[in-house]
């Protein structure tokens, strides 16, 4: 069965498209990947321009993402559920209907630094510099999960 991944971040305009666009990239198409936000702010909107910028500078294309809300359905539909921040997990963990539901959520830093519980920062109310170091930051900790995803 294919192995499911959903991106979560607040907005689901910045962070989680990158992520989103980053590991479909690295695992093509053997691995289902989505994100989403927590919060509603942004539905039906394309990733914001700095996100679509930084991702097309290093060859990958997320301008055809829309943005969409997290629901507890997605606790079904995916396998992992990688959150960007603390104040992503919990939010999302308030919407676990078990705890098996509980354990898809980590923290997508958790991979490259395990058990340190490191946030990608917000970078929306920033200049582009913060793009390019979530870019980099997600990209470690992508190039991670899809090695262990191919294991
Ligand atoms: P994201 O960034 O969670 O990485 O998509 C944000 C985007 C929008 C807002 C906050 C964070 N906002 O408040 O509209």
């Amino acid at each position: 069965m294919t192995t499911k991944i959903v991106m979560v971040c607040l907005g689901n305009i910045c962070r989680s498209p990158l992520a989103e666009g980053i590991l479909q990239a690295k695992v093509g198409n053997n691995v289902f990947v989505d994100s989403a936000g927590t919060s509603n702010y942004h539905v039906g909107e394309l990733p914001d321009k700095r996100s679509i910028a930084v991702a097309k500078k290093y060859g990958i294309d997320i301008s055809q993402q829309r943005c969409r809300a997290f629901t507890s359905k997605d606790f079904e539909t995916f396998d992992y559920i990688y959150v960007m921040d603390k104040s992503n997990y919990a939010n999302i963990i308030q919407l676990a209907p078990s705890e098996k539901s509980k354990q898809k959520v980590k923290l997508i830093l958790n991979e490259l630094h395990p058990n340190q519980d490191l946030e990608v920062p917000d970078p929306y109310f920033g200049g582009e510099d913060g793009f390019e170091q979530v870019f980099q930051m997600l990209d470690q900790a992508c190039e991670i999960i899809a090695n262990q995803l191919t294991k």
